[in-house]
């Protein structure tokens, strides 16, 4: 078992350093310089995150591991390769496609995510569950993430791996980012043991809030702070730092990240019309219901009253609104 893990280890290591030197190095690698350098990759982004490219051809990576007298079966089970579909052998997993190396918590390369240049389907794939592969264990940068993390026992969570990189550069160490799946509540417990905090800071599109919306219950069960940090409307954080720059991303979207509170009537008042009174009515009770939830009496009294201000009721009756909602859901 050991052993077997052992050699999965070394052929990552090996395929990440053969990735990298192709693009680093080949003519081959040319077009994927090109796109990352489009997408404001710099050579020391590059560097610091081993990222690699996959050449088209069926067999760069089999060729080579075959050559290093890795057994190619092996590598089939640890994700780099697969079956040929007709006739004997193995072809590589990961074609044309810019590869960004995920590392497990000890800093060894454990899985690959590879992305398309072009549009196309699927945009990002990934290596599939591996002995040395746990997707719902696993967190994007953790290994380099951690020590700022402890340190500011804060974390930053993203939906994307160039949002983890591009925050990275942008000044925000403590990010991490899931596979692609959803968080689980095996991550948060992780995460706990070095944070008190955690902001979210998904993709500022319907799917983003939604993932958002999931994760936070999970994130509070496991005893940590939540905060959300708000994108523009259809915008993910790598764009929004391009287009805004580094220090409105940390001033704004970090620092200025909402309580769950907050995030959560933001996203109630986008499905009530607030123009008409049954409107309001029904936007103000699920508010209520939502504030009445909250442990804090502090936090409770300070969103009704934001409340009461902007609609011109009185807080007392938004208080004996929200005693209801307590006494019937205990
Ligand atoms: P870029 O377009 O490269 O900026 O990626 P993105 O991170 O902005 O993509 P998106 O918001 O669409 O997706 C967020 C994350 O979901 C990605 O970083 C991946 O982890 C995952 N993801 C997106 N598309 C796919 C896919 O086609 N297959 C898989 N397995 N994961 C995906
Ligand atoms: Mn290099
Ligand atoms: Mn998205
Ligand atoms: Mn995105
Ligand atoms: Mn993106």
């Amino acid at each position: 078992r050991q052993r077997e893990k052992d050699t999965l280890f070394e052929a990552n290591a090996y395929a990440t350093k053969l990735y990298h030197y192709i693009l680093r190095n080949t003519a081959a690698g040319t077009p994927a310089m090109d796109y990352l350098r489009s997408r404001g990759f710099t050579d020391k982004l590059i560097e610091e995150f081993g990222i690699g490219y996959a050449p088209s051809r069926w067999d760069t990576l089999t060729q080579a591991l075959a050559r290093n007298n890795f057994g190619l079966d092996e590598m089939e089970r640890g994700g780099l390769l697969l079956k040929r579909q007709e006739g004997e052998g193995f072809v590589d997993r990961f074609r044309d496609r810019v590869m960004f190396p995920i590392h497990g918590s000890d800093g060894k390369v454990i899985a690959f995510a590879g992305r398309l240049m072009s549009a196309g389907q699927p945009k990002y794939m990934n290596s599939p569950e591996t002995p040395v592969f746990n997707k719902s264990r696993t967190l994007y940068r953790l290994h380099e993430a951690r020590g700022p993390i402890r340190k500011l026992r804060q974390v930053v969570l993203f939906e994307g791996y160039v949002d983890v990189i591009k925050a990275w550069s942008a000044g925000v160490h403590n990010g991490v980012a899931t596979m692609g799946t959803a968080l689980t509540a095996e991550h948060a417990s992780v995460l706990r043991r070095f944070a008190d905090e955690a902001i979210l800071c998904y993709d500022g599109d319907d799917a983003g809030q939604a993932a958002a919306q999931k994760s936070i219950p999970i994130l509070e069960e496991a005893g940590l702070r939540v905060r959300v940090g708000m994108l523009p409307k259809g915008k993910d954080p790598d764009e929004y730092i391009s287009e805004n720059g580094p220090d409105a991303f940390m001033r704004e979207v970090i620092e200025g990240a909402v309580s769950t509170v907050k995030f959560q009537l933001i996203y109630l008042r986008k499905s009530h019309i607030l123009l008409e009174e049954e409107g309001k009515i029904r936007y103000l009770r699920s508010a209520v219901k939502l504030i009445a939830r909250r442990e804090s009496p502090t936090e409770r009294e300070m969103y009704l009253k934001e409340l009461a201000q902007e609609f011109g009721v009185s807080i007392d009756t938004l208080k004996q609104e929200a005693s209801e909602v307590r006494r019937q859901e205990k």
